[in-house]
């Protein structure tokens, strides 16, 4: 099949989110102007540059209290936030902290997770979390609305000025990304988690005999 985004697809589902996968998920703590801590996940996220080390993720839709999400009002106001790696064991915390919970819930205390202080920046780390990203605002990067209802969306753009990384999954001086077991984000409810890797070393030029793809 195919369709045109700005006609009907004739599904029962749009599937554009089935269609960009797996998305990593970004579990964002930030703190308020005021001090309450937000958790928020967000699959519209990744890193998007190495050296020096970004992180990008879109914010679609309002604050069902009005107003941009926290996650994102937060940014705007104190300039830092944390992204915690979203895991296999914290899958059920990621989901419940999705929730639209009031402006001042503290959404660890909601979801029931210890914090731990960041070393650079203000935002709580997930302390259950093997994998923190302590960020600093780069850009806000306004997007297109929603066609349909208006809704904004926004990309907020950051450094990353510090890592955390828990000892236990650290195996001769590289991450070993299984025992981490990433979830990831698929179209529908559907969500992915990384338990097998596979390596392939990147190809010179000319292409020898064993690099060939088959
Ligand atoms: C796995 C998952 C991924 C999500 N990804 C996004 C996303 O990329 N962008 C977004 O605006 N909302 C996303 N959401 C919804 C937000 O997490 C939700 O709106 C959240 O409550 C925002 O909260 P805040 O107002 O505390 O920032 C996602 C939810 C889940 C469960």
């Amino acid at each position: 099949m195919f369709y045109e985004t700005s006609q009907p697809h004739g599904l029962k589902r749009d599937p554009f989110k089935a269609l960009v996968v797996p998305r990593p998920i970004g579990w964002i703590s930030t703190v308020s102007a005021t001090g309450v801590a937000n958790l928020s996940p967000f699959s519209f996220f990744n890193a998007i540059s190495a050296s020096p080390p970004m992180v990008a993720f879109a914010a679609n839709g309002r604050h069902a209290e009005g107003g941009p999400k926290d996650t994102l009002q937060n940014v705007m106001d104190t300039g830092e936030f944390v992204v915690n790696l979203a895991t296999w064991d914290l899958r059920e915390a990621v989901n419940r902290s999705s929730v639209a919970a009031p402006r001042a819930v503290d959404e660890f205390d909601l979801v029931g997770l210890e914090k731990l202080p960041s070393h650079l920046v203000r935002p709580p780390r997930v302390a259950a979390s093997p994998v923190h990203l302590e960020c600093r605002l780069l850009q806000i990067v306004p997007l297109p609305a929603d066609p349909v209802t208006g809704e904004p969306n926004t990309l907020t753009i950051g450094s990353v000025v510090g890592v955390h990384i828990a000892d236990a999954v650290l195996r001769d001086g590289r991450v070993d990304t299984a025992a981490l077991a990433p979830i990831a984000r698929l179209g529908y409810m559907d969500y992915a988690v990384v338990r097998d890797t596979f390596a392939m070393q990147r190809p010179t030029w000319p292409f020898i005999a064993e690099e060939t793809p088959k």
